[in-house]
């Protein structure tokens, strides 16, 4: 998406200066630039707080947060919120929670490339004005589109990563299975803990839980 200079409410958005101008713009001007627009109930931004250093990211919203305009407020974001809390983490403190689309797909199915297409100059904006230390993907649409890694054969070969990348300078990226994965196969939820206390391990090491 290309910011139109004559266009005032893509200038407001993505020309925000800060994290709550970018939202209070966004739902006010309600995108309507892809098909997602046209079942939505709700655009769903984010959850959590914008100063945490932490951001995770998902894939779209699903019923739950349509309806409630959250986003991870359905049963995987409760999971992800418990096992974030079985090592001290809480998701809405020490975490921004943002989605790869803003806008529910019907059906629960993962985005189309050109609906991640068309929302990525918002996640980017979000990220820019955020600028966390620590930024993690959280399933394979994540890794696709805000990672850019459209290459990858299955999370099993990237899951667990932890490394830099010039896209995001600043951050250290993690891959961690999407939490709505281990509803369908709690038998992989142990990794998922492992993941969660690297995070947490991190954190401490690097002093990134105490401003
Ligand atoms: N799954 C996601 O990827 N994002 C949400 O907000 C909820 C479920």
């Amino acid at each position: 998406m290309q910011l139109d200079l004559f266009d005032q409410s893509a200038n407001a958005i993505l020309g925000a200066k800060t994290y709550d101008e970018f939202r209070a713009a966004l739902l006010k001007a309600g995108c309507t630039k892809c098909r997602l627009s046209q079942s939505r109930t709700h655009l769903v931004l984010d959850r959590g707080n914008p100063r945490a250093k932490v951001v995770l990211i998902g894939e779209g919203p699903g019923a739950d947060e349509d309806a409630q305009g959250k986003a991870f407020v359905g049963r995987a974001g409760q999971l992800m919120d418990r096992l974030f809390r079985a090592v001290d983490l809480d998701t809405n403190r020490h975490c921004l929670i943002l989605n790869v689309v803003k806008c529910r797909p019907p059906d629960n199915r993962p985005p189309a490339a050109d609906e991640a297409d068309t929302c990525m100059p918002f996640l980017k904006k979000q990220l820019d004005l955020v600028r966390p230390k620590v930024l993690v993907f959280l399933g394979a649409t994540a890794v696709k589109y805000a990672l850019g890694r459209k290459e990858i054969e299955s999370m099993e070969s990237v899951v667990g990563q932890m490394f830099t990348t010039p896209q995001y300078p600043g951050a250290t990226c993690l891959i961690f299975y999407h939490p709505a994965f281990i509803l369908r196969d709690p038998r992989k939820q142990p990794i998922f803990e492992q993941h969660v206390r690297a995070l947490k391990d991190y954190l401490v090491r690097e002093a990134l839980l105490t401003a």
